[in-house]
């Protein structure tokens, strides 16, 4: 690419996959690098080099200009430095931060006293990197709360750097459910002198110091991952507070689809799945369901349709409608459920029960696991999403992928992404319900347990899914085309 198109863009997250992931996030913000590495730009993505990293067996290289630097983060000042690493079979160089004291941690979000700090640091680090390396970014692109401080950073600590004049922000929202939300107790920490003027005075009043809004008040373009989401968060159901302003703001909001990986995420080459297979051939998809009812103890009949699920286990993913809905569903038809995740304590003991009361039809694996996750994707007939709301949602997009019919709500990505089958035109590719309650998704299982005996419309229903393509090239190049417009 000639030179003067190559667009310079200094990502900061605190996920990035496969390295430290938690969620939708790290597949994002991987994924995206990598596209827009593979396109040519310069990417520089700068992540928290956590214990895991760490301990994964990565190879890193410190750079020479970033070692045992020091930061001062209201009374504390911090010793950190900038590592570079490749990913196996990746030519992108990414960036870690090396700080032992705050990111040396067994979990990647521990939740202690010093989290402001931990993503204060990172934002400035992101920004102290750029300067000591005389890297002059078109683009800072932070993703949701963690780094949404960074627009405000560079507009007052970093003022005075004229090489950010041609610098712009984007800041990706990629759930408004989680904010950052400090005491101002924190002021002090975040260095700002008179910069605290540019804070949310009201909130400043009230005792509050929200990084997520404070980034949506200073970033130059907001975007989130999805049309629908993008609507969605202005609206007061939805908008978590926010919503006043991200209306103010309707301009500078852009709804992006997320992409798919599908160098990770496609059965004709996952090596994660016992048995490889595509359209033309459905045979693995079999093999694979009934490999993993073997593995996960599963006794029910074979033409049962086995339900997957594969998610973090919050309130945000309808997991009190499947409380309700799911036992008397599993009490009446013949049916097989194949759950993964964690997260909230009373969701966690829900599954055990139902596994415990349906022993040999449920399965619940309680944990993380990238293999179980694609092996669930491969070997369900159906995918469960009823999502009270869904920034994006990437599950639903692998389940096309892998012919795994999806049952989502319609809400956010979910709704941009499946459409409801229509036996009359034979279009769709899942079952979509509207409203959020028991009725709806009652309506919803019952309804695609019906399908799956038809065979001619499930196979249609299926096929129609799997040639879906929400590739990477695709919502990449929306991304490409929001920066251009911004730079120029
Ligand atoms: P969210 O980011 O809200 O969690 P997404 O659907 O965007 O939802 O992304 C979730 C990602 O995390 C998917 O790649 C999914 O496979 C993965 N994931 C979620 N829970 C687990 C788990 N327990 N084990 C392995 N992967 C998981
Ligand atoms: C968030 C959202 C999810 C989205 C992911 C990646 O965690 O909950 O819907 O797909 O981020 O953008």
């Amino acid at each position: 690419m000639a030179a003067e198109n190559r667009l310079k863009i200094c990502l900061v997250s605190s996920e990035f996959a496969p390295l430290a992931k938690t969620g939708g996030l790290a597949d994002v913000c991987s994924a995206l690098s990598a596209f827009l590495h593979e396109a040519g730009h310069d990417v520089r993505p700068l992540l928290p080099l956590y214990r895991r990293i760490s301990h994964s067996g990565l190879k890193t290289a410190p750079l020479d200009s970033l070692q045992n630097l020091s930061m001062r983060l209201g009374p504390h000042s911090v010793t950190y430095s900038i590592d570079r690493a490749q990913l196996p079979d990746s030519s992108l160089d990414i960036y870690l931060l090396r700080c032992p004291a705050l990111y040396d941690r067994d979990s990647i979000y521990p939740a202690g006293d010093d989290e402001h700090y931990r993503f204060i640091l990172l934002s400035r680090a992101a920004i102290e990197m750029c300067q000591r390396t005389g890297f002059a970014p078109d683009i800072f692109h932070a993703h949701d709360w963690h780094t949404a401080l960074i627009p405000l950073f560079l507009k007052t600590v970093y003022a005075w750097d004229r090489l950010f004049a041609h610098t712009r922000t984007v800041l990706t929202i990629h759930n408004l459910g989680y904010q950052g939300i400090y005491g101002s107790g924190i002021l002090g920490d975040l260095g700002l002198n008179d910069g605290a003027r540019e804070l949310h005075q009201d909130d400043l009043s009230a005792g509050r110091i929200n990084f997520l809004k404070t980034g949506l008040l200073h970033a130059d373009v907001l975007t989130t991952v999805s049309p629908t989401y993008a609507r969605e968060i202005q609206s007061d159901e939805y908008g978590m507070g926010l919503q006043d302003l991200l209306r103010a703001r309707r301009e500078t909001v852009f709804g992006i689809l997320n992409g798919v990986d599908y160098g990770e995420w496609d059965p004709a080459h996952d090596q994660l799945i016992p048995h490889r297979y595509s359209p033309d051939n459905l045979d693995g998809k079999r093999k694979n369901k009934l490999a993993l009812k073997t593995e996960l103890g599963l006794t029910t009949e074979d033409d049962a349709p086995l339900i997957g699920m594969v998610s973090r286990l919050t309130a945000q993913k309808g997991i009190d409608l499947i409380q309700s809905v799911l036992p008397e569903v599993l009490r009446a038809r013949p049916l097989t459920f194949a759950v993964l995740g964690s997260g909230e304590p009373a969701f966690e003991r829900f599954f055990t029960q139902l596994q415990r009361a349906f022993g040999g039809s449920v399965c619940y694996y309680n944990g993380y696991s990238n293999r179980l996750a694609h092996w669930i994707e491969a070997g369900s007939d159906i995918f469960l999403m009823p999502s009270r709301f869904e920034p994006c949602g990437l599950n639903q997009m692998y389940s096309l992928r892998y012919g795994t019919v999806p049952v989502v709500r319609q809400t956010g990505g979910l709704a941009d992404t499946v459409d409801l089958y229509d036996p009359g035109t034979k279009a769709g590719t899942g079952v979509v319900f509207r409203d959020y309650n028991d009725a709806g998704l009652r309506w919803a299982v019952n309804t695609a347990l019906d399908l799956f005996q038809d065979k001619e419309a499930w196979r249609r229903i299926v096929m129609n899914g799997m040639a879906k393509d929400f590739s990477w090239a695709r919502q990449g190049a929306v991304y490409v085309d929001l920066f251009r417009r911004l730079t120029r």
